[in-house]
C-alpha cells in the first residue's frame, strides 16, 4: 500500500485474527497464521480510504513466538516509528503470548507513538469474526489524541503491557489487567481513557541477532522436587524463574536445588503462580523476587542477562 500522512503502520504477525477453519462455524479446529495482512485489511469494510501502510513481517501461531521474529517485530517497529508522517503502530498477533511480545517491545522500544497489539479469539473464516471489530479499535487507538506506550486491544478493552495477560482460552474477552484494571475502553471507535497512558520504559540496550541467554521457568506445586531445576543446570541454563504458590514460596526440595543452581552461576528470580498482585518483600527472603508475571519476568531476566539493570525492574 501506498504511504500517505498521517499514517498508520499494520505489522502482521499471524494468530487466530489470521487464522481459517474448513468449517465457519469452527471456532477452534482451526489453523492460525493462514491469511496475509493486505487480505485482512482488504476485507474490513471503511479501511480502503484510511492512510495506512501494511507490512507482514511474520505469519506464526503465537505458541511458536521466538527471540528471533521479536527481534525482527522490533526493528520494523524501530523503522516505521521513526518516520515522521507515522502516527502509531498496530501490530496484528495471536492471543496465546501477545502478553509476553507486548512486554517485550515496552522494554526495547523508546517511542512517545503508540504501538497497539490486537488479535482475535475466532478465525477469520468463522461466521462471526472477533479480529475486524478489534483491528478497528487497535486503529483508533493509534490514531487517538494521547495515545502512548505499547497497548494491547480486544473485546473494545484496552490494556497496558505491563498489566496485561490472557485469561480465558475461548471467551472473546480474553484478556484482564488484573488489579489495575483496563487503560481504556473503545465504544464505536471512540476511545475513553480511564487511568494515564503508560510510557515505554526501554532497557537501552540491542536485541542481538542470535545467542539469545537461555531463561527457563519452572513452577512451585504440591510434591515440587528439584530434579528438573538440577536437569536444566547440566543442560547449561543461564537463568530460572521460580512461580512460587502464594506470596512466592518455594518447596524445600526445590529451594534446595534453586540454591545448588545460583551457586553453579544460574541467575535466579523468584514471583508468584497467583493472577493478580505482587509478591509482598519480606525480610531475610532467600531468592530475589519479581512483581511481574512469570512469563514476564522471564523476559526482564533475559534483559538482565544481556544488562545487567541499573535500576531495579518496574513492577505489575
Ligand atoms: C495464537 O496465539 O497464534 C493462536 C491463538 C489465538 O490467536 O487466539
Amino acid at each position: 500500500m501506498q504511504v500517505a500522512r498521517p499514517t498508520i503502520a499494520v505489522l502482521g504477525t499471524g494468530g487466530t485474527l489470521a487464522g481459517s477453519s474448513a468449517s465457519a462455524t469452527d471456532n477452534v479446529g482451526y489453523t492460525a497464521a493462514q491469511i496475509g495482512i493486505e487480505a485482512i485489511l482488504a476485507g474490513i469494510p471503511g479501511l480502503r480510504d484510511l492512510p495506512l501502510a501494511s507490512e507482514q513481517v511474520a505469519q506464526l501461531d503465537s505458541k511458536d513466538m521466538d527471540f528471533a521474529t521479536w527481534g525482527r517485530l522490533l526493528a520494523r517497529c524501530q523503522a516505521w516509528l521513526a518516520r515522521d508522517e507515522v502516527q502509531g503502530v498496530v501490530i496484528t498477533h495471536g492471543t496465546d503470548t501477545l502478553e509476553e511480545t507486548a512486554y517485550f517491545l515496552h522494554r526495547m522500544l523508546d517511542t512517545a507513538k503508540p504501538v497497539v497489539l490486537t488479535c482475535a479469539m475466532r478465525p477469520a473464516t468463522s461466521m462471526s469474526p472477533d479480529g475486524p471489530q478489534n483491528i478497528l479499535d487497535a486503529l483508533a487507538v493509534a490514531s487517538a489524541a494521547g495515545a502512548q506506550g505499547v497497548v494491547a486491544v480486544c473485546a473494545g478493552v484496552v490494556h497496558d503491557a505491563v498489566q496485561v495477560s490472557k485469561v480465558h482460552p475461548y471467551r472473546l474477552d480474553a484478556f484482564a489487567s488484573g488489579e489495575a484494571g483496563p487503560l481504556a475502553y473503545v465504544e464505536d471507535g471512540q476511545v475513553r481513557p480511564v487511568r494515564a497512558w503508560v510510557p515505554t520504559a526501554p532497557r537501552a540496550l540491542d536485541w542481538p541477532a542470535g545467542a539469545w541467554p537461555r531463561v527457563e521457568i519452572v513452577m512451585n506445586h504440591a510434591g515440587a522436587g528439584g530434579g528438573m531445576v538440577r536437569a536444566l543446570v547440566r543442560d547449561g541454563v543461564q537463568g530460572i524463574v521460580v512461580a512460587g504458590t502464594g506470596n512466592g514460596s518455594v518447596a524445600q526440595p526445590l529451594l534446595d536445588a534453586l540454591q545448588e543452581a545460583r551457586e553453579a552461576g544460574v541467575a535466579l528470580v523468584r514471583t508468584t503462580r497467583c493472577s493478580q498482585g505482587p509478591i509482598v518483600r519480606h525480610a531475610g527472603e532467600t531468592l530475589p523476587a519479581s512483581a511481574l508475571s512469570p512469563v514476564k519476568a522471564r523476559i526482564e531476566l533475559v534483559l538482565d542477562l544481556l544488562r545487567p539493570p541499573a535500576r531495579p525492574a518496574p513492577g505489575r
